[in-house]
C-alpha cells in the first residue's frame, strides 16, 4: 500500500504517545459472539469483521506502523463446520490476484495469515534445516536463532513488537509463538467487529508506555 496525502496528513495529527510499534499482529477474535449477541448467523459477524479490517488497516498506516499481520484463519479453524471454512476456488483466486496486484507495492506491509499455525510453521522450518544438515550443507551444531528466523514465514518482516487479541480471550492460539518471544501482549475486551481505528490508537498508546527490557535492566 503506498502512502497517500491523506495518510500523511493524519500522521501529523497523531499525538506523541511514545514509540510506534514497527510490526503489529492482531488475533481478530469475537466475530461469532458479536453476531450471536445480535441474533445473527455467525457469518454476519465475519462480514462485520471485514469492515473492522479496513478501518484498522487504514489506521495502522496513518500511525506509521510498517507491518500489520492479521490472523484471519488458523490451521485449527478447519475444525469448524464446513460452511464456515470453505476456501472455494473463487476465493483462492481472489487471494492470488490480490497478492499479484500488490506484489510491487512499496510502503507499509499488510499480511493476512490464512491457514496459519505457528507450530506447523516451525515444523516446516525445522524440516528444511534438517534436510540441509543431512545433505551436509550446514553443521547442526552451528544453527543459530537467526538461521531459524530466516526459515519462518515472517523472515522478510520487521521484528514483532505488539500482539493484540480482541474479544477478551487471553491466549495465543498457535499464533507467532517464536516471533512473540519479546513482543508486548495486549488483550482487549472489544469484539473484533467493534474494533475501530481509535481502538488501535489506544493500543499503540498503551504499547508506547511499556518498558521493554529483553532480559536486561
Ligand atoms: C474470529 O472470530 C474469526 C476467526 C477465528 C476465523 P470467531 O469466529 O472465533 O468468533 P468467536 O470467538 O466465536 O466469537
Ligand atoms: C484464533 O481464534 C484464530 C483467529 C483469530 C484466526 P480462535 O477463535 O480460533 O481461537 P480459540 O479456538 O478460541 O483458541
Ligand atoms: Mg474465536
Amino acid at each position: 500500500v503506498s502512502p497517500t496525502a491523506a495518510s500523511v496528513a493524519s500522521l501529523a495529527a497523531v499525538p506523541d504517545t511514545g514509540p510506534v510499534p514497527r510490526h503489529v499482529a492482531i488475533i481478530m477474535d469475537g466475530n461469532g459472539r458479536w453476531a450471536k449477541a445480535r441474533h445473527l448467523p455467525r457469518v454476519a459477524g465475519h462480514k462485520a469483521g471485514v469492515e473492522a479490517v479496513r478501518r484498522v488497516t487504514r489506521a495502522a498506516r496513518a500511525m506509521g506502523v510498517e507491518a500489520l499481520t492479521l490472523y484471519a484463519f488458523s490451521s485449527e479453524n478447519w475444525r469448524r463446520p464446513e460452511d464456515e471454512v470453505r476456501f472455494a476456488p473463487d476465493l483462492v483466486a481472489l487471494v492470488d490476484d490480490a497478492m499479484a496486484k500488490t506484489a510491487a507495492n512499496t510502503g507499509p506491509i499488510l499480511v493476512i495469515a490464512l491457514n496459519y499455525g505457528s507450530q506447523a510453521e516451525l515444523v516446516a522450518a525445522t524440516r528444511r534445516l534438517a534436510a540441509r544438515a543431512a545433505a551436509g550443507e550446514i553443521d547442526p551444531a552451528a544453527i543459530t536463532a537467526d538461521d531459524i528466523e530466516a526459515e519462518l514465514d515472517t523472515a522478510d518482516l520487521p521484528p514483532l513488537d505488539l500482539v493484540i487479541r480482541s474479544s477478551g480471550e487471553q491466549r495465543l492460539s498457535n499464533f507467532l509463538l517464536w516471533q512473540a518471544a519479546y513482543a508486548e501482549l495486549l488483550f482487549i475486551d472489544t469484539l473484533w467487529p467493534d474494533f475501530t481505528g481509535d481502538t488501535l490508537a489506544d493500543a499503540i498508546a498503551a504499547f508506547g508506555q511499556r518498558q521493554r527490557r529483553y532480559g536486561g535492566l
